[in-house]
């Protein structure tokens, strides 16, 4: 990086390098924004950013991946580009909307993350950009503050209403474990991560609907009002803060109440929070086929009552099913990017062959396949 940095911005960084990963959901899919547990990996993929303090109000930022350069002026920082330069000035936003103060800089980001593939390739240029200023700049943030922040400036200057698991697992996750993270209350558990002799493999469709209708921001909408619904109805004993509260025998009442959508969206979430019990202790009792069932019904939950899946998506969980692997389904918001698979050791590379080219059959398209293993969160190394 220190020779990238010196050939981009003609001189040297000052401190340290910032990584944060990308993260894998192993399960809990669109319950972090409904109060409810997630159970993500940090991944070895990681994005690394060096920088150095300059003596005017422009920010130069440059991005290996995009092989480009960007100035921001600091005075001026409040209009989004629609591009990835807008996570670095979502950061700075979230800095200044703090009441804490930074100078001009020169900044390098290079990522391994890839971009739109489901892996938090945002969350990881935010907590590691974020940690970078903090240091910099002395701006005192710790922990949960700066895990907000990055999830602050993807909400209100991205404008993606995203819940917080991506960044609190960039941040807090550890190799060799998942978390078992509760959103409502923001703590977690530890997960022994013991595959046995199976691996995760990350298959992505590169085919991304994201972008259609926001229909990421329409989910979350769709559960504020099922809330608020059910709260001003007093269909339940107890008027409810997050969906994640109703039980599953609340669940059954509300099917004779609650409109066909809206039900079936409060069912996801309600369920797929049980699942995501079931897979934690399955995990801890390295029972991995019961794992990987898991997997395939919270996949068929997002195909049919979240209404998030894809064709794509559908198709290589589809393909997992036949071949067989115990266990995979779509990964991450949804709308395209990638499925996790479990797959056994000496299977991996037949697996990722054939559904390769099952998928290029399908679609004419070559899907981006990997192996991935659980990391540490966000480190800090010093400047090799
Ligand atoms: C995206 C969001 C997360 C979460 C997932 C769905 O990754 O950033 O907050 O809502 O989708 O589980």
């Amino acid at each position: 990086m220190f020779d990238q940095f010196q050939e981009v911005f003609g001189g040297v960084p000052e401190g340290d390098v910032y990584r944060a990963p990308g993260r894998v959901n192993l399960i809990g899919e669109h319950t972090d924004y409904n109060g409810g547990l997630v159970l993500p990996i940090a991944i070895d993929m990681d994005t690394c950013v060096c920088m150095r303090e300059t003596a005017n109000d422009i920010g130069c930022v440059y991005s290996t991946s995009f092989d480009q350069l960007a100035t921001m002026d600091l005075n001026d920082l409040d209009h989004p580009s629609n591009t990835w330069t807008d996570y670095v000035q979502g950061i700075m936003v979230e800095i200044r909307e703090r009441g804490k103060q930074f100078r001009g800089f020169d900044l390098l980001i290079d990522s391994e993350v890839p971009v739109g593939s489901g892996l938090s390739s945002s969350a990881a240029l935010e907590i590691a950009v974020a940690n970078a200023f903090n240091d910099m700049f002395d701006l005192g943030l710790v922990d949960l503050q700066l895990i907000r922040l990055c999830q602050s400036a993807e909400n209100n200057f991205v404008g993606a209403h995203t819940g917080i698991m991506d960044q609190y697992i960039s941040y807090h996750g550890l190799a060799g474990k998942a978390l078992l993270l509760n959103t409502k209350e923001l703590v977690h558990e530890v997960i022994e991560l013991e595959l046995d002799d199976f691996q995760l493999v990350v298959i992505d469709t590169t085919v991304s609907h994201e972008h259609e209708n926001n229909q990421y921001n329409v989910r979350r909408s769709e559960c504020e009002q099922a809330l608020e619904v059910i709260n001003g109805n007093d269909f339940l004993p107890e008027q409810l803060t997050a969906l994640s509260q109703i039980s599953t025998e609340q669940l059954s009442f509300l099917r004779s109440v609650l409109e066909g959508r809206l039900f079936d969206r409060v069912s996801h979430v309600v369920n797929e929070n049980q699942r995501v019990i079931g897979v934690a202790d399955f995990l801890t009792q390295e029972k991995i086929e019961k794992v990987g069932e898991l997997f395939y019904e919270s996949h068929r939950s997002l195909k049919n009552l979240y209404e998030v899946s894809s064709k794509e998506l559908d198709f290589l969980v589809d393909f997992a099913r036949d071949y067989p692997v115990p266990g995979a389904r779509m990964t991450g918001g949804g709308f395209g990017g990638a499925i996790i698979n479990l797959v056994p050791e000496g299977k991996v590379e037949d697996y990722i062959q054939q559904a390769t080219f099952a998928f290029e059959n399908e679609f004419n398209i070559t899907p981006k396949c990997f192996v991935v293993n659980s990391s540490d969160g966000a480190r800090v190394k010093p400047m090799a």
